[in-house]
């Protein structure tokens, strides 16, 4: 069968690794969480102790391997043979990453990795830039979306699920300042490609979203 590549862009906390994660395994496609390489190459940089810089950290993102073991409830993630997973989600590097995803070079060096893995097809990438940017002949391309308020309530209940307590309007307000920096960026921000298509997810399941998406590709096959 036709096997293509599926691009999923969209905010922060809008539901696009869950979904694109478990449409990847209905499809039997490979899954790439390209907000995890940028975070990888935050984690990379944080662990330096260095003093931010541009070219010191392109440097490193050039030089690092990152690479996904996809498991049941995990997308396993590693930098250089070590395990990031958890590492990579830390306050710490959530602060960080809009920076080092704003670098140049960074992204030069992501880009590339992600359109080598996306070569073969039977590929779901999700990110900010997959549709206008890595894969912009992508066969099919989802902006997903979702309110600030819902979106922040979703991350409100997931922290309360692991245990940490958080606070509602701090994350309203974080995930809010994370999305005019990626939208505002010079470099590949973050935006709609033309040929997208919108799906609110706001007052949607998750079964629902997947659904719909898995309705796309089989219109495209
Ligand atoms: O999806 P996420 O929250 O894990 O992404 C982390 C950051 O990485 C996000 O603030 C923006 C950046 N990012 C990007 O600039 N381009 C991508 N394709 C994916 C993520």
């Amino acid at each position: 069968m036709k096997k293509i590549v599926v691009a999923i862009d969209g905010p922060a906390g809008a539901g696009k690794s869950t979904i694109a994660k478990l449409v990847g395994e209905k499809l039997g496609y490979a899954y790439i969480d390209t907000g995890a390489m940028y975070r990888s190459v935050t984690w990379k940089f944080l662990g330096t102790g260095k003093d931010f810089n541009e070219n010191v950290i392109g440097e490193l993102a050039h030089k690092m391997l990152i690479e996904f073991k996809p498991e049941a409830k995990v997308n396993r993630v590693f930098v250089d043979g070590t395990e990031v997973t958890e590492a990579i989600r830390t306050p710490e590097v959530t602060a960080n990453v809009s920076k080092v995803a704003a670098i140049g070079s960074v992204r030069e060096a992501m880009v590339k990795q992600q359109r080598r893995m996306g070569e073969i097809g039977g590929i779901i990438m999700d990110g900010r830039d997959i549709g206008t940017v890595v894969f912009p002949d992508a066969e099919l391309k989802v902006f997903l979306t979702a309110s600030v308020e819902e979106r922040a309530m979703r991350r409100y209940k997931e922290n309360v699920a692991k245990g940490q307590t958080c606070d509602l309007a701090k994350l309203k307000e974080e995930i809010a300042a994370r999305d005019k920096a990626d939208s505002e960026r010079e470099i590949s921000p973050l935006k709609q490609a033309g040929d997208a298509i919108l799906l609110d997810s706001s007052h949607m399941t998750i079964d629902e979203v997947v659904q719909a998406i898995l309705n796309m590709v089989e219109e495209r096959l």
